[in-house]
């Protein structure tokens, strides 16, 4: 049995009380769906910025009865802080993943932004703080790396940020560490790759690339191409970025004030994902005959990135279970039956 595993079945012995931000989000309703399964105590926090009743009514649908009695969802802001409070207490571990994401909606709006992603940030954490929980992980990201040219992206070396959004989630981490140094309050960030998966939503002007280039293909639209295509990304699957929120959630006092890579330490280019997403839908009966239509680079885009995973491995002992061609394959069914 891996740690992951052992974890799972001593929580399920000894089930917590956990608090997941952006509940209505993607990776939160992901992790909602992970920990009912496992018959833990959640409380959910959401605003419904651009997360969806739908997702939680999918979750409902796929856990018992019971393990959804176990669920207390909480409408509201985190940019107040007495919800913040509310929500903190009586939690043991919280995962944080409300934000604003995207790096163009920041580029667009970089105050909207600022204000959930820093302030909002900064009353989970103290709130978290102050309600003395065991534990506090957050979504950090990938796009903190900015421009520092090196690959793989080892968690040491950081450029210059190259989007508002960025920003936000390198002062996330530098709030972290002040509060691990000033208050002994000791976090673990973890940057996501860009993830992907069931319920990553794919309506929208900021939609991310998978779902949004899916849906396009499942409506026969065209596939917009951001560049030559050869800009490459370390997509992680959904399932992957849930496993290293519960290790994190769950590590010992000496894995913590860390940051680490959530990847899977592989790199694919867009052109490389538009045969890869193209196939798959193939296999679930929809055939896509157009090529891609290539336009200018985006603002604020980093050309490549693929994460070194080999702190994450080594203090958490993750494992992603899932590469790119694994996980599209098990998300495609998923998007087919939501378009
Ligand atoms: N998806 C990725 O590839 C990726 C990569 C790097 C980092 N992240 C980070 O992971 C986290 C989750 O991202 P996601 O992809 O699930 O996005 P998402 O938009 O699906 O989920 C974010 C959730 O936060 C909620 N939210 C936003 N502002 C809020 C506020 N002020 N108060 C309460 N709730 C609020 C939204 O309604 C939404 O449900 C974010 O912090 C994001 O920055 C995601």
């Amino acid at each position: 049995m891996n740690t992951f595993e052992t974890v799972c079945m001593q929580l399920q012995q000894a089930p917590k009380t956990w608090l997941v931000t952006g509940v209505a989000g993607f990776i939160g309703s992901n992790l909602l769906e992970t920990l009912l399964k496992l018959n833990q105590n959640v409380v959910g926090l959401d605003n419904f910025a651009t997360g969806h009743q739908y997702n939680l009514d999918e979750v409902q649908g796929l856990v018992s009865k019971e393990q959804w009695a176990k669920f207390k969802f909480i409408e509201g802001d985190i940019r107040q802080f007495d919800t913040c409070q509310k929500a903190c207490a009586g939690v043991d571990y919280v995962l944080h993943e409300a934000a604003l994401g995207s790096v163009p909606r920041s580029i667009a709006d970089p105050i909207a932004t600022n204000e959930t992603n820093i302030s909002g940030f900064l009353n989970m954490l103290t709130a978290a703080r102050d309600a003395e929980v065991k534990s506090f992980t957050y979504a950090a990201s990938s796009s903190t790396y900015g421009d520092h040219p090196a690959l793989p992206k080892v968690e040491e070396n950081i450029g210059n940020p190259l989007s508002p959004y960025a920003v936000t989630k390198y002062v996330n981490e530098l709030y972290a560490s002040v509060f691990a140094r000033t208050y002994g309050f000791k976090t673990i960030g973890l940057r996501y790759f860009n993830v992907f998966g069931k319920r990553q939503d794919p309506n929208g002007a900021y939609a991310a690339v998978i779902p949004k280039w899916t849906a396009a293909m499942i409506a026969g639209d065209d596939v917009f191409i951001n560049g030559d295509g050869e800009t490459s990304r370390d997509f992680c699957f959904i399932d992957n970025t849930v496993q290293a929120n519960i290790l994190a959630a769950t590590a010992s006092d000496d894995a913590k004030d860390q940051v680490y890579n959530v990847a899977v330490g592989d790199r694919t280019t867009l052109n490389e994902l538009f045969n890869e997403i193209k196939s798959a839908l193939n296999e679930n009966g929809i055939v896509y005959l157009k090529d891609p239509v290539y336009r200018e680079f985006r603002a604020g885009d980093v050309r490549h990135s693929q994460a070194s995973i080999e702190k994450i491995e080594k203090y958490l002992q993750f494992k992603p279970d899932f590469n790119i061609k694994q996980g599209i394959k098990i998300a495609m069914p998923w998007y087919v039956k939501f378009a």
